[in-house]
């Protein structure tokens, strides 16, 4: 069935919500152009917040229970921008079972359920879209669902969470502490409403999980994303990575997905200096994607902030509404999910790469060697060694020892934490050694 209108349900008006709807509001006639078909704002609905004044046409109704605009007849597309587990769950499952459609930015709700959701919305014959889910206002999903769907998608990478790229960017570019850059972050409406979960890598881990399970066409859980964030991460190490080593610190989401097997990572990464992410700065983010067919395609864009944000969920609703006028809706579903299909975790300790170690130590004779002993113990071989000397800036800024930084080829990751961990049981160690892993062959 054709409609000349299409009504739209807002659900959630903090910082993303409110640029959805400035956007609808002051953006709509170059919208309906490109949507084919009056596009209305009947509901907004927030538990806490205040109503959207009215402009120009949209007049939308407010109510703070999301139920009066998922029950209500008249709306087509329901844009969920609550984020969490609940009741985003209860209320995308529910507008999809009246065969409503969803755009939804909820990265942590699609990674959690991506099986249910999927299954949900195929069994419906209602779309769900969610193009802000990951790197705000890059076009990602499309561009991997569609502009690459001739490849089998062999890996990913990227820098997927913007508050962290920018704490990072502001901590070793303009010296700022974590705490202001973190400041910074949340003023400028880039972090999450808990920022642990930007911190931690939770944000990108759930991330990653979505972009492989869609590139995969299985689903990839969130337990099997391994993930290490930036809070533990030393300043010493990022800024001696780049002055002595010419590497860049970067989070980055990595997964390689093979034909029954998979691995995916999050966590703090040296590379090098001339690879194009090295220069991705601020809230940006950039993905990698490798077909087999096309290679690697780079994705850059603004990854978070309120009308990055916005623009996907407004391309969301646009293709939605497309459809909705042509009465093509959720013909075909939007994303392929199979639960026959499913792949292997492999685990974190066997995945190779090369590695990063700073030792801390007594400066005396004989203290390297007690070290090698214990790499080569584990078959781990030595590219390159770095004494920091204590009279140096750098040095001189590690208390309580001598910072020996060790970089190995590349070896398997459970080898490199075993000799870690005997290295750190010996007398002349003085602190935790710290482990970061390069990636410098992307
Ligand atoms: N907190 C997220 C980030 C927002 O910093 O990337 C966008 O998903």
């Amino acid at each position: 069935m054709k409609k000349d209108v299409v009504n739209i349900g807002l659900v959630g008006c903090g910082t993303v919500g409110l640029g959805v709807a400035k956007l609808l509001q002051t953006n709509l006639p170059v919208l309906e152009s490109k949507a084919g078909a009056k596009m209305r704002l009947l509901w907004t609905c927030d538990k806490y917040g205040k109503p959207v004044p009215p402009r120009g046409v949209q007049k939308p109704r407010f109510t703070r229970d999301w139920r009066d605009v998922v029950n209500d007849p008249h709306v087509d597309i329901v844009v969920e921008l609550i984020g969490g587990y609940e009741p985003a769950r209860t209320l995308v499952l529910a507008a999809l079972k009246s065969r409503k459609h969803v755009a939804t930015a909820n990265k942590a709700l699609l990674a959690k359920y991506w099986g249910e959701m999927s299954v949900a919305a195929q069994q419906s014959g209602a779309l769900l879209y969610f193009e802000a889910a990951v790197g705000g206002g890059i076009p990602v999903i499309q561009g991997i669902n569609e502009g690459l769907a001739a490849n089998r998608i062999e890996k990913i990478y990227g820098i997927l969470n913007g508050t962290t790229n920018y704490i990072l960017g502001r901590m070793t570019e303009d010296g700022m502490d974590f705490a202001a850059a973190l400041k910074g972050a949340q003023e400028a409406g880039f972090a999450e409403a808990d920022p642990t979960f930007d911190i931690e890598g939770i944000d990108a881990a759930h991330k990653l999980a979505v972009l492989a399970s869609l590139a995969s066409g299985a689903w990839i859980r969130l337990e099997d994303v391994t993930r290490e964030g930036i809070s533990s991460l030393d300043v010493w190490d990022v800024h001696f990575a780049r002055e002595r080593l010419g590497m860049v610190t970067k989070l980055l989401g990595i997964v390689e997905l093979g034909k029954d097997r998979f691995s995916a990572r999050v966590h703090p990464t040296l590379i090098p200096g001339t690879h194009p992410f090295a220069n991705v700065p601020r809230e940006y983010n950039a993905i990698f994607v490798h077909g087999d067919a096309a290679g690697d395609v780079m994705f850059y864009g603004k990854g978070a902030g309120q009308m990055a944000a916005s623009s996907a969920v407004v391309s969301d609703v646009i293709y939605l509404a497309r459809q909705v006028a042509n009465g093509t809706a959720g013909q075909i579903p939007y994303v392929t999910y199979n639960p026959a299909v499913q792949l292997k975790p492999i685990p974190f300790d066997q995945l190779q790469c090369r590695h990063y170690l700073r030792f801390t130590t007594v400066d005396r004779p004989g203290v390297l060697a007690q070290i090698t002993r214990f790499l080569a113990r584990q078959k781990v071989s030595i590219s390159s060694v770095h004494q920091e000397d204590t009279e140096s800036a750098l040095g001189a800024a590690v208390r309580g020892g001598v910072p020996i930084v060790v970089l190995t080829h590349k070896a398997p990751e459970g080898r490199v934490r075993e000799a870690a961990r005997n290295i750190d049981r010996l007398a002349v160690v003085r602190r935790k050694t710290v482990h970061l892993r390069i990636e410098d062959s992307f």
